[in-house]
């Protein structure tokens, strides 16, 4: 998947983009055993089964309901699959599989909706331009990184499903425990002060999501950043020195939710008999040392103070990631080019991290390493609106919703990422206390 935003607003290159995002996330859908579909692999989301119906009743309500006004394709259906849950600190959902239809019913009404969107979309009763109250464009790009936003928060789901529950794709290969030489851990690169610009123009070429827009400028101080995201290894030391039960590394929040849940360790890390595993989407192996640590952010927030640092706002990521020392802004980290597989782990080519330092080829100006690819990276900046944010009027919550100073903002990509978000002004946000997620950091001194 080589396609991105900025390439193709093409109507055929977006249709051809749909259609790639559907085999994708049919794909993954795959990979769970069919008796496990109606199972809930983390307490706070939906069983499995719900996404499957939730990613065409979107589309559905998206293009026919609110760009075109058209009526349900099945009613029921439209409304019971429209939306997801992201609690904060809430109750956990309480429905029995008995509550959801019948999978033969869902993939019935999957195939309806696209085939009535073929209909609308390609075929003799295509719809007439101005028959669409939003852009076609904008509306068709909605739809396909919804889905493949799904496609790699899906991956986080199941990534937490028993391995006896998942069917690798034939395409997998098992991980090798890498014996590579360990980079210089810990080097930091320094970031002279300047002006670093966030978010995206509304007259622009390139679709962006609301809280993107709009382009403003800000002034970072000067500042050091880690050259490598922390690694397994590092934060191994985190935990033999007691940090997980020393409450002068942790907020209040922090420390109530880490004693209340009983989490001493990362989500992926297991231990048995005095040695450290790590739970890979397929398969357990030794802690791979080198790999960055995937953790929320408050576990990242606690390490940073355990050695005396910060995690790195949104305009210092930026900066190191995407400017060069004459300040001119690119892209990417590396330049111009569009994204390519040797550029970062990034774009579905795995499901696991890989050894920090594994994509010099993806390296900023400034030096900094794996800025895109191989985890999400944590910023100290809550999840705010832009200057001159407005929601977009067909998708009001997508990320109004989520501005309630609980949630920050993560940048860079995963390995389940798609090429068309590894854009510079794109934006993800979690919450602190969601420990599944594929983010990693890196630490900044001010
Ligand atoms: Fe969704």
């Amino acid at each position: 998947m080589k396609t991105t935003a900025i390439e193709s607003d093409h109507r055929d290159q977006l249709l051809d983009r749909l259609a790639e995002a559907r085999s994708m996330t049919d794909d993954l859908f795959r990979v769970v055993r069919t008796d496990a579909l109606y199972n809930r692999p983390i307490s706070e989301r939906h069983r499995i089964v719900f996404y499957i119906g939730h990613l065409e009743a979107f589309d559905w309500n998206l293009i026919a309901g609110q760009a075109l006004g058209l009526g349900p394709v099945r009613e029921e259906f439209d409304r019971l699959f429209a939306f997801g849950i992201d609690p904060v600190g809430g109750g956990l959902p309480t429905d029995q599989p008995s509550d959801w239809p019948s999978l033969s019913e869902i993939e019935a009404y999957g195939i309806r909706v696209r085939q009535e969107l073929e209909r609308i979309l390609t075929g003799s009763f295509q719809i007439s331009s101005s028959s669409w109250q939003y852009s076609r464009e904008i509306m068709l790009n909605v739809a396909i990184e919804h889905r493949l936003m799904h496609a790699e928060t899906l991956a986080y789901m199941l990534h937490q499903l028993p391995r006896d529950q998942k069917i690798a794709p034939r395409s997998y290969r098992p991980l090798k425990p890498s014996h590579s030489p360990r980079p210089a851990f810990a080097r930091m690169v320094d970031i002279p002060a300047g002006t670093v610009t966030l978010g995206i123009s509304r007259g622009g070429e390139s679709f962006g999501w609301d809280n993107e827009f709009e382009v403003h400028s800000i002034e970072t101080p000067a500042f050091a950043i880690d050259v490598y995201k922390v690694t397994n290894g590092e934060f191994l030391k985190f935990i033999r020195e007691g940090a997980y039960d020393d409450p002068r590394f942790w907020s209040d929040a922090d420390w109530v939710w880490i004693k209340e849940q009983n989490i001493c360790h990362p989500q992926f890390w297991r231990q048995r008999n005095g040695q450290w595993f790590y739970q890979a989407m397929f398969e357990e192996l030794p802690l791979p040392l080198e790999w960055p640590v995937y953790v929320s952010h408050a576990e990242a927030s606690a390490y940073t103070r355990f050695i005396g640092r910060s995690l790195p706002t949104e305009a210092q990521f930026n900066r190191a990631a995407y400017q060069t020392p004459e300040d001119i802004e690119r892209a990417y980290p590396w330049g111009n080019a569009s994204p390519d597989v040797g550029r970062g782990n990034f774009d579905f080519q795995r499901w696991d991290p890989v050894a920090v330092g594994s994509y010099p080829e993806g390296r900023s100006a400034f030096g900094v390493e794996d800025t895109l690819g191989s985890g999400w990276e944590w910023t100290s900046s809550l999840f705010e609106p832009f200057p001159g944010f407005e929601p977009f009027p067909f998708y009001h919550g997508y990320s109004a919703n989520f501005f309630d100073g609980k949630h920050y903002v993560m940048k860079g990509a995963s390995p389940r990422t798609g090429a068309c978000m590894l854009r510079r002004s794109f934006r993800n946000w979690f919450q602190a206390h969601y420990p599944f997620v594929y983010a990693s950091f890196r630490c900044v001194s001010n």
